[in-house]
């Protein structure tokens, strides 16, 4: 029987995951199928028995779900443990149940990789402290940064999510107000605002000389987040395209053993926007 893989979420219908795993798949030559399936909120534990009971073997979770996701008892890895946040799922035939959270490794070989991004001695902002900058925050703190400032419309909310992070680089949490005055070096947009055609609102005069400027999202979502940044002389802007494809191989791996390439995806997708 064939493998079968899926997202779930809703909406789902416009996902890109079953694209990319289809290209994973033809270009690893492994034997599966990748669909997206619409759950909406509250029913995750049951669509996953359904699905493991079909043959399911992975999925990613997306919003509105990853909340519930991590009450389905899934052993956690490392990583989404430490995030307290997964994106993916692996289903044993025997019931046992991991979770995952790719979307660190995947954002951090976007930047470093395909983009050549240094991160170690820089000094950092991540703006939004929802489940994206959740799943983020621990391996951008661990690439060696000089010093990461949270900031936050609620500040309450960065406060309480940099004090689930102790390490040894700087961490902190602010409102967009504070920001007035300082520089970084990178900063990463990991709020929903572009969702809603909107931009956290933030001072000018942030971006250091030769800054990057990094959005999660991609398409007409980063759009008011990357314009800002090219009004504001970023080095370098870009959107969340590629780690939406380096995610998607960490999951590839995690579920199939083998890492595909993702240079000739994310081209592809390139290549066809929408
Ligand atoms: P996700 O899982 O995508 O991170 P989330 O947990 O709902 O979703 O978090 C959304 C993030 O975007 C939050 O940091 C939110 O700020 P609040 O914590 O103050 O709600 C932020 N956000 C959403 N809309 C925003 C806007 N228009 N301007 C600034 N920040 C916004």
């Amino acid at each position: 029987m064939t493998d079968h893989y899926a997202v779930m979420g809703d909406p789902v219908s416009h996902s890109k995951s079953p694209a990319i795993h289809a290209e994973f798949a033809r270009q690893c030559r492994q034997d599966l199928r990748y669909t997206a399936i619409r759950v909406p909120s509250g029913e995750l534990r049951a669509a996953v028995e359904r699905f493991r009971a079909g043959g399911g073997r992975g999925l990613n979770i997306t919003v509105p779900l990853k909340e519930e996701a991590s009450g389905l008892g899934a052993q956690p890895s490392a990583r989404a443990a430490r995030a307290g946040a997964a994106n993916t799922l692996k289903l044993e035939p025997d019931g046992r149940l991991w979770a995952d959270n790719t979307d660190g490794p995947g954002l951090l070989r976007d930047l470093t990789g395909n983009h050549r991004v240094e991160l170690r001695g820089r000094r950092l902002l991540l703006l939004g402290a929802g489940g994206a900058t959740r799943g983020i925050l621990g391996p951008l703190l661990d690439a060696g940064p000089r010093e990461v400032v949270v900031a936050n419309r609620t500040v309450e909310r960065a406060r309480e999510l940099v004090a689930r992070f102790a390490c040894a680089v700087p961490l902190s949490a602010c409102g967009f107000e504070s920001l007035q005055g300082e520089r970084f070096e990178l900063v990463v947009n990991a709020t929903a605002a572009g969702i809603h055609g909107q931009l956290p609102p933030l001072p000018a005069g942030i971006l250091a000389p030769g800054a990057v400027c990094y959005d999660l999202m991609y398409g007409a979502g980063a759009a008011p987040f990357l314009s800002w940044a090219g009004e504001q002389g970023a080095a370098l802007a870009v959107d969340g395209l590629g780690m939406l494809v380096e995610q998607a191989a960490e999951s590839f791996l995690l579920w199939r053993d083998v890492r595909p390439e993702t240079a000739a995806v994310i081209a592809m997708l390139r290549a066809a926007p929408g």
